[in-house]
């Protein structure tokens, strides 16, 4: 069976998930948020007070998450539901995403999530964004991408975005976070965030949400 995958990797607030589900909604594919699974994680990991040095504990968790992806009908959102409850906005707070970047350098944890990404690649296709969708979950696709911005871009992308859905904080502050989980995400030993080899890279810093659509449409082959 052949089925059709982008990848679109990046740092944090680079955009990658907009842009994402609105290729997904061109296509007509299906789409994936990695970095959602390692903040479920996160949450689950909390309410159930595992620490998050508790690999054999952690690794439980990844395999039992009882989680559903909804695309809205137009495909303007994935709303995340986790045993029933919806935590859509719950785990976009800086505390998972902090969280999600310090369980992610965990090789058991990585393992134990990539049977459940992969099980994503199903017809008509697949949008996957993450870190490492390109390097190591889809090496296969042809389609790879890879996004950057500049720091101070991203880190008032990410406030912008976290504004829209009532979690507020401190410009200043999460330019710090989103520094220092760029820094562990991109060096860790495993499945660091780097742009694959055959990946097409795309500095967004001066492009519009549509003008990074846009050239990756143009980019895809099949
Ligand atoms: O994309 P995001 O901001 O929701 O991701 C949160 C964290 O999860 C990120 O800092 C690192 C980790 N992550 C990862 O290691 N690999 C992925 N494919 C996606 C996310």
């Amino acid at each position: 069976m052949m089925v059709n995958i982008v990848t679109i990797d990046g740092p944090s607030g680079v955009g990658k998930g907009t842009v994402s589900l609105k290729i997904a909604k061109h296509l007509s594919w299906n789409i994936l948020d990695s970095g959602a699974l390692y903040r479920i994680l996160a949450l689950i990991a909390k309410r159930h007070q595992v620490s998050l040095e508790d690999e054999i504990k952690l690794v439980e968790l990844a395999t039992e998450l009882d989680i559903k992806f909804i695309p809205e009908a137009d495909l303007s959102k994935l709303k995340i539901i986790y045993a029933g409850q919806d935590i859509t906005t719950e785990i976009r707070n800086e505390t998972y995403a902090t969280m999600a970047s310090q369980i992610a350098v965990k090789s058991t944890v990585r393992k134990a999530l990539l049977a459940r990404q992969r099980a994503f690649h199903v017809l008509p296709g697949l949008v996957a964004d993450g870190r490492d969708m390109g390097t190591v979950v889809f090496p296969e696709t042809k389609n790879k991408f890879f996004l950057t911005a500049s720091c101070e871009e991203r880190a008032l992308r990410r406030y912008k975005q976290l504004n829209n859905i009532g979690i507020y904080v401190k410009l200043s502050e999460l330019a710090v976070e989103i520094a220092s989980r760029d820094k562990r995400d991109s060096t860790r030993t495993i499945a660091p965030l780097v742009a694959a080899t055959d990946a097409v890279t795309i500095d967004t810093t001066e492009l519009s949400i549509e003008e990074v659509v846009e050239r990756i449409l143009n980019k895809l082959v099949f």
